[in-house]
Parts: structure tokens; sequence; C-alpha cells
């Protein structure tokens, strides 16, 4: 038996910011961001978006498909937490109207706990085959403004439903992994934004490349000429493709730059215009590779690298599945994408600066989401999400 991607669906705000608007009023050359970076646009969520109306919309199809009591377990990564003590799933499991005696928790690693949550959730599917596990992972992407992160921000969430004999990616047992106590990037619980040493950040990010990699060779008979594709950990496309070149010279591997580039390239298409959703994100590249890359991909060997500041790492693997292509969300989330609308510089600091209310008086949100769910308001302290 094998246990792996069953289906996988993502949500992104109907709202985004272009980064050539972004540089017109810092006066800096629009192609720093969309070159240098390899960053177009990021989404931006409305007032009445968070991680769990994100998290619901990405998952609500897929429910609708498999029915609520099929799910064992809801694992929800997120490090846009919005209580320090109740698990965001918890609300997700009523928007979804999944069964009472599912499961709820939530993981925090930074931008890797969505794939510690895969794991658990292979591992919970080997023990019951029958029942399949949700796993979510919702994150909103928040720098300082005028710093060089402003730019890479984004927001997204992704919903996959784990089970046996799965129909879109099996996922293989062997992993890599590497931990290491670094300050490259973290939010106190005080802050709403994130502090990072940007630099340095993607410094520690190829490390564990390595070090992810030199720990999966050991465990894996894969070699790199096994993968046919790679999804890394995007936190903007540009990162993706040095970690891919670093990951070429480390393996010295005889390759054109066309070739290298052939095996990152289908994975970015998404992230280029939605921007870092952190957990998400690398989940929304593997979108985006099973949607807009024009080969077949079946039976093809997958290599992952899923990065979390901080910072954990893991590289793993997996098959793509004869006829996954039937099994896909391509057109509504092409749909989705397409139908989104740009913001001016003003409304993206409105959206921006939206008050987080925290003195537990009554807050009615103004309707401004498109998604099927929404927060209607905050009201003694408590988080009101109803279906729109
Ligand atoms: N045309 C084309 N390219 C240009 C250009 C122009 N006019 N101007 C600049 N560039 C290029 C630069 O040469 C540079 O390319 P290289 O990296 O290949 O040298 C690139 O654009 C970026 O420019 P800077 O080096 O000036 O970078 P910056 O100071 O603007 O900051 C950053 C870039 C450090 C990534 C910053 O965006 C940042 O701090 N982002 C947040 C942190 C982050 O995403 N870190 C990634 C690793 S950590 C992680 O993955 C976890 C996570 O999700 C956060």
């Amino acid at each position: 038996m094998s246990v792996g991607i069953d289906e996988i669906s993502f949500y992104t705000s109907s709202y985004y910011f272009d980064l050539r608007t972004l540089a017109e009023v810092q006066n800096t050359d629009p192609e720093k961001y969309y070159v240098g970076i390899g960053q177009e646009k990021m989404g931006m969520a409305a007032p009445d978006e968070d991680v769990v109306t994100m998290a619901a919309n990405a998952a609500s199809p897929l429910i609708e498909r498999v029915g609520p009591d099929a799910v064992s377990t809801l694992l929800f990564a997120t490090e846009t937490g919005i209580d320090q003590s109740k698990a965001a799933g918890v609300y997700v499991h009523r928007l979804l109207g999944l069964n009472a005696n599912c499961r709820v928790v939530e993981l925090k690693q930074a931008c890797y706990s969505a794939t510690a949550a895969l794991q658990m959730a292979c591992a919970l599917v080997a023990r019951d085959p029958r029942r399949k596990v949700l796993v979510v992972a919702s994150d909103i992407a928040r720098y300082d403004l005028n710093t060089p992160g402003e730019a890479t921000q984004g927001c997204g969430a992704v919903a996959m439903l784990i089970g046996a004999n799965p129909r879109l990616v099996s996922i293989d047992p062997e992993v890599g992994n590497y931990t290491e106590d670094v300050m490259d990037f973290w939010r106190p619980n005080y802050r709403s934004t994130a502090l990072v040493d940007g630099k340095y950040s993607t410094k520690i990010y190829l490390k564990s490349l390595k070090k992810a990699w030199e720990s999966f060779r050991e465990a894996s008979p894969l070699v790199f000429e096994d993968l046919r594709h790679f999804c890394y950990h995007l936190p903007f496309s540009r990162m993706a493709q040095k970690a891919h070149q670093h990951l070429v010279k480390l393996n010295k591997a005889a390759m054109a730059p066309e070739q290298i580039e052939a095996q990152i390239e289908p994975t970015l298409s998404y992230n280029r215009i939605i921007g870092n959703s952190y957990t998400a994100s690398m989940y929304i590249g593997l979108c985006s590779l099973l949607e807009t890359c024009r080969e077949n991909l079946a039976g093809q060997r997958i290599g992952f690298f899923s990065y979390g500041s901080g910072c954990v790492a893991e590289f793993f693997s997996g098959t793509v599945q004869a006829g996954y292509e039937q099994h896909l969300h391509a057109d509504r989330h092409s749909k989705m994408l397409s139908e989104r609308e740009a913001l001016s510089y003003d409304e993206y600091l409105n959206l921006y600066r939206h008050p987080d209310p925290r003195d537990g008086g009554e807050h009615e949100l103004p309707h401004i989401t498109r998604g099927r769910f929404r927060l209607a308001a905050i009201s003694h302290h408590k988080r009101e999400y109803i279906p729109c």
C-alpha cells in the first residue's frame, strides 16, 4: 500500500498588490522585483480574511467530494497563529462540518510545519488506511513597510487530503532532516510582522538544503538523477533557482542551464503572483507543477525541500501517480487567480494597516472577501466566523 496526497486545493485572497506599483512608489527599478527576486504580485488578505477563512476556502471543495465523515484528523500548519491556546483548525472543523470524532491540532515551526503535518498524516493513514487525514497550511506573510522584506509578502492556504493509494503523489518513507538553532527569521508574540536577517536567512536556507540532502542520501536509495522535478520552499521564486543551482553543483551533475531551469520552472508560476505563503508555499508550488507543466508527469519522481526558519529543514521525495491530471482543481485555481483585483498603493496600505483589535470590544468587520467564509466580527475577544 502506498500513502500520499490524494487531492490538493489552494486559496488566496481576491486582492493583490503589483510589485511594479511598489517599485514606482519606492523609485526602484521594477526589474529588481520581477527579475532580481523573481516576484510579480503579492496577495493581500481582506480585513475579514485570516488563516482560518483561507484554510476553510482551500479545504471546502475537498470535503464536498469525500464527505465530512471521511476525515479522521485535521492537522493545521501555520505561523500566523490567531490564538496562543485554541487551535485555528477547530474553527475550520466547524466551518467544514467535520465529524465531532475528528481530532484537530495546530503545528508550528515557521514555514516547515506543513511538512511535519504531511509526514504525521502519512503515519496516521498507514495505521488506519480506511480514513483520510486533512492537512491544511495557511499563512499571511507580513514584513515592516520600507524594509527589503516588504516585496516578499503574500498570503495563501493549501489543503491536502492524505490517503492510502493516493491519486496524485505517493510519498516515500525515507527523509533527510536538518535542525539548527539560528535567528534568521522570527516573530515574537507581541509583533504582527516578522523580523528577519534577510541575507543571512538565504545563506542558512542553502546550508540547510545541503545538510538535509546529505541526510536524505543516507536514508534513501535515490540519487539526484532519479528526481525529475524539484519543489522548494518558496519565500520568493529566485530563492528556488539559487537553491536548485546549489543542489546541482553539490551533486556535480553535468547539466545545461536550461535543463536546470526546466526542473523547477513549472513549480514557480503560482507563487510569482501570490507571493510568500510561508507553510503553504511549497505545496502551492506542487499545485503549480501538477497543473501547469506541459509534460505528462505520471511516474516521475519529485524531490521536495521544505525549510522553516529558525531552523528545521527536510528533503523528501514522492512519485506522481498515473491519471493524476483527472483529479486536479486547475480550472478553479486559474479562474480564482485571473479574477483577482489589483490594489492601488493607498488601498494596499489600508489593508496592511487594518487594525487587529485587541481591546475586547465589539468589532463588526466589513464584508470585503469574495471567499466562501469570512471573519464577521471580533467581540469580547472571540472571533466569529461565518459562511458567506
Ligand atoms: N534588475 C535585476 N536584478 C536586480 C536589480 C535590477 N534592477 N536590482 C537588484 N537586483 C537583484 C540583486 O542583484 C539581487 O540578486 P542576487 O541575489 O542574485 O544577487 C536581488 O535582485 C535582490 O536584491 P538585493 O540583494 O539588493 O536584496 P534586498 O536587500 O532587496 O533583499 C531579501 C532581498 C534579503 C531576500 C529580502 O527580500 C528579504 O529579507 N526577504 C525576506 C526574507 C526571506 O524571504 N528569506 C528567504 C530565506 S528564509 C525562508 O525561506 C523562510 C521564509 O519564508 C521567510
